[in-house]
């Protein structure tokens, strides 16, 4: 798998994978009709596509010329030293296999203007949180909001860039 920019030819390919790998990740920890509700809205194609020309965003894919296996979305926050990786996902049947990383590792290059990388995970989320903190990522609080609008808790961490 290499890492590209995303474009709008890859909404439909990345819209399936976030469809079946947050049923995967979170139908045991939210259940099945509210993973439907929130993949039905942040993960539409029109949600997906007005984050293709988001300004300071970067919308990245991993792509073996056959399939997409993974994505990641990260955008400046409103203090531009602080970005948020907002979406990072693998499909279940390509996961453990580096693309995470490769993925992390190019958002970490996209902002070379940047000293903090943040992200919010649900707390249940083992694996997830393993993965960040095995990548240089520290706690740093929680929010009773994830994402913004879904009321959902999370743990906040950080990773120090630069
Ligand atoms: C979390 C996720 C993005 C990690 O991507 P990945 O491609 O599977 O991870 P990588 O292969 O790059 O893993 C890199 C390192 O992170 C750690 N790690 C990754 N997954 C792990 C797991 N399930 N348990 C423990 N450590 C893990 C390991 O140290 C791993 O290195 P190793 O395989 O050599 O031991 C991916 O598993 C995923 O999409 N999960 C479901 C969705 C999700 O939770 N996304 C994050 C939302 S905040």
């Amino acid at each position: 798998m290499f890492v590209r920019t995303a474009g709008e030819r890859d909404l439909a390919a990345i819209r399936a994978l976030l469809v079946e790998t947050w049923h995967a990740t979170y139908d045991a920890i939210y259940g099945v009709e509210r993973v439907r509700e929130i993949t039905d809205d942040w993960h539409s194609i029109a949600s997906l596509k007005a984050r293709l020309t988001r300004p300071n965003s970067e919308f990245l894919v991993a792509d073996d010329g056959k399939r997409i296996g993974g994505m990641a979305f990260a955008a400046a926050t409103t203090d531009a030293k602080i970005v948020l990786l907002n979406q990072l996902y693998v499909l279940p049947a390509c996961q453990r296999q580096g693309i995470g990383q490769a993925l992390l590792e190019e958002v970490e290059a996209s902002f070379p203007e940047a000293n903090t990388l943040r992200v919010e995970v649900e707390e249940a989320n083992a694996p997830a949180v393993a993965f960040y903190l095995s990548n240089g990522f520290l706690a740093a609080g929680s929010t009773a909001d994830c994402g913004g609008g879904s009321g959902l808790p999370a743990l906040i961490f950080e990773k120090p860039l630069g």
